[in-house]
């Protein structure tokens, strides 16, 4: 077993446990001597090619779909010189059904400028391997680990949700302050310098190994982990809430009175202006509060005991950016010529039967069609 000490990075002191710490990555590299994957077609070798190969494919789509393409990729261009050379419409129709086509096109093109650019040789470093077309930091990192033994770690979506678990790390990895924060964890566990390349490929293929198996996102098999008895998510019961999910968008909620001043079974409609919401379609008179609400009423002719209104059931409208909770107030008036007057002529009074011909918000609308039945 090789030493822990000489971590890549050093965490400032008491940030994690120092003993999970130093203890991780030869734990896991136990676990996953025994219990981890071994016979996946793209294990047991460490030709550059067929690694990257794989860790493309493996991005977005699960181990079974990826492993007959896998094959039928490496039979038809056992090189990366084969697959620089093919024409793109080849290499597109055998990953047809792989998905996530830009792939595809990455693809070809890296083994294109691995040919062209670095004499047919896969860079050895992630950081290198990260300038490549499709390859990310996390993927170039998987690729330095398995093919050159490199003391790189990877930090995929699995990966995340067992950092997050073990060490208790809060937030939305999603989110980059969170992320930055899993890097440098993720880079201060791996395997020590004195560490053999074969265990450096073990503790990256046991990154997600046990992402993908006992750690996964449904029920974790916690009594089988090898990190249960330092595992913050299960000493607290938290497996559920570890990785914290995306925060929900947070729209602003917006409140709006609106008057519905009836005379017999005509309302009264407004012309809004060109411009902001509802841009020229005719609604109800609105207020920002209630006082204000009755004051329009009452310029319409409403009595003052009557220009409070018979309130409504409010509703809520979802726009793409806020919210808005309309607070209907039914006030019921003689028309009142001088009021309309007033009005410039943007008003309308409109049969609840008519107002199919006018060009009414949904939600005013809604709110119209409810009064048909009891007032008709
Ligand atoms: N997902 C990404 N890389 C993988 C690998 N090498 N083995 C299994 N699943 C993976």
């Amino acid at each position: 077993m090789y030493k822990t000490s000489s971590p890549k990075v050093q965490l400032p002191a008491g940030t994690y446990p120092a003993g999970l710490l130093a203890s991780f990555a030869p734990r896991l590299i136990a676990w996953q001597r025994e219990h981890g994957r071994h016979d996946l077609p793209w294990q047991n070798t460490r030709d550059p090619y067929r690694i990257w190969l794989s860790e493309i494919m493996l991005q977005q789509t699960q181990v079974s779909t990826v492993i007959p393409y896998y094959a039928r990729f490496l039979e038809r261009f056992p090189t990366v010189e084969a697959l620089a050379a093919a024409p793109s419409d080849d290499v597109m129709a055998l990953w047809a059904g792989l998905g996530y086509y830009t792939r595809a096109r990455n693809l070809h093109r890296c083994a294109q400028v691995v040919t062209d650019e670095h004499g047919g040789q896969f860079p050895s470093t992630g950081e290198a391997l990260a300038e490549l077309p499709g390859i990310g930091r996390s993927t170039g990192a998987a690729i330095a680990s398995f093919a050159f033994g490199a003391r790189e770690t990877i930090l995929d979506g699995n990966v995340k949700r067992v950092l997050a678990r073990v060490f208790g790390v809060e937030g939305f990895p999603g989110e980059k302050r969170v992320e930055n924060a899993m890097w440098t964890l993720a880079e201060s566990i791996v395997p020590g310098a004195a560490a053999s390349d074969a265990e450096v490929s073990a503790y990256t293929q046991g990154l997600m190994d046990l992402g993908a198996t006992l750690c996964g996102r449904g029920k974790p098999d916690c009594a089988r982990c090898p990190f249960a008895a330092d595992c913050v998510a299960n000493a607290t019961g938290r497996q559920r809430e570890l990785p914290a999910a995306r925060p929900k968008k947070v729209v602003p909620q917006r409140r709006t009175w609106m008057l519905v001043l009836m005379d017999g079974d005509a309302v009264m409609l407004e012309k809004r202006p060109p411009s902001g919401i509802w841009g020229g379609l005719w609604s109800l008179p609105e207020a920002a509060d209630e006082a204000a609400l009755a004051e329009r009423a009452q310029a319409y002719g409403a009595s003052d005991a009557a220009a409070k209104g018979i309130p409504l059931m409010p509703l809520t409208h979802t726009f793409t950016h806020f919210k808005l909770d309309i607070e209907p107030r039914l006030v019921e008036v003689m028309r009142d010529a001088a009021a309309l007057e007033a009005n410039d002529g943007a008003f309308a009074w409109v049969p609840l039967a008519q107002i199919d011909a006018y060009g009414v918000p949904a939600p005013v609308r809604k709110l119209l069609d409810g009064l048909r039945g009891p007032l008709l």
